[in-house]
């Protein structure tokens, strides 16, 4: 079994790129095709062999832990009117081995201060994952390789930090944090010697970009809990990251394999919705 058993989702964002859509529902709760983002994304960490999800939430955003909860009235109903197809879609949204556990962070100081709300959580020096539930990760077509499985046994095998990434062109590297390391090949992971937050096109030191999908260790809890703010004057767990490196740590860029979908925006979110339906067979 692997020694990552917990993923830390961050969901307290207020998804102002999503408005109005979001204003009073959760981000995580806008379908993609037929089930709400936040379960494409808990059973991406299902896949990966992780059972333990740690959402940080805040108020206002109940829906999301409701969504995994049981819902004794509607499936007696269901049950009553013989509706076993979906009472199994409903049973298949929380499987018995998926443990959900939430946390509030109070104030949105950034990425790094919501993964801290999370450190006593975790057991003294057990590595995690965390999940940014905006970008949908996605095999290839005809393929079930899970790239978040695949850093987690790079973790077990290696207990080297993983950091999924994949080339992004090079006026958008603004927009996320960016890494210093050799291209690694799709699938494969490379030593990183950096990561920087929302760089400059020219002072970037690639055109990697952080993704959203990390399997760290503890010690990334310690460090962000004395990190100062510093893109945007928010906690950057990007720099929490790049502090790892400099105590000599090994930190890996995985190449990712699979297919990235950004939901964090209308665009994105509409071309998850009509290319996974196709897939799905849909006629639209
Ligand atoms: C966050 C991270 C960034 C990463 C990005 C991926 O930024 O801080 O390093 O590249 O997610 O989506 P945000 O999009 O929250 O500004």
């Amino acid at each position: 079994m692997t020694q990552v058993r917990k993923a830390v989702i961050p969901v307290a964002g207020f998804g102002t790129r999503l408005l109005p859509i979001s204003k009073a529902i959760p981000k995580e709760m806008v379908p993609v095709v037929d089930r709400p983002l936040i379960q494409h994304v808990v059973e991406e960490a299902l896949a990966a062999g992780i059972n333990e999800i740690i959402l940080v939430t805040r108020t206002g955003k109940s829906a999301i832990e409701d969504h995994f909860d049981a819902h004794f009235e509607l499936e007696h109903s269901l049950a009553d009117k013989g509706k076993d197809a979906l009472l199994e879609t409903l049973s298949a949204i929380a499987p018995p081995k998926l443990k959900i556990t939430s946390v509030r962070q109070a104030n949105a100081k950034g990425l790094g201060h919501a993964i801290h709300c999370a450190a006593h959580l975790l057991d003294d020096g057990e590595p995690f994952a965390v999940i940014l539930p905006d970008v949908l990760v996605k095999p290839q077509v005809g393929s079930q390789e899970c790239d978040l499985g695949s850093m987690v046994e790079r973790w077990d095998a290696q207990g080297a930090s993983q950091i999924m990434v994949e080339a992004v062109a090079q006026e958008e590297v603004y927009r996320y944090g960016i890494v210093d390391c050799d291209e690694p090949k799709a699938g494969e992971s490379a030593d990183m010697r950096g990561v920087v937050e929302k760089p400059k096109p020219e002072q970037a030191p690639s055109r990697l970009s952080v993704i959203g999908r990390y399997v760290l260790p503890y010690r990334i809890m310690e460090l962000l809990a004395d990190q100062p703010p510093g893109a945007g004057n928010e906690i950057q767990l990007t720099d929490a990251i790049d502090r790892l490196m400099q105590e000599g740590q090994t930190v890996q860029a995985f190449r990712m394999h699979g297919r990235t979908f950004d939901c964090g925006h209308i665009e994105g979110w509409l071309q998850a919705n009509t290319t996974l339906a196709r897939e799905a067979g849909f006629d639209i």
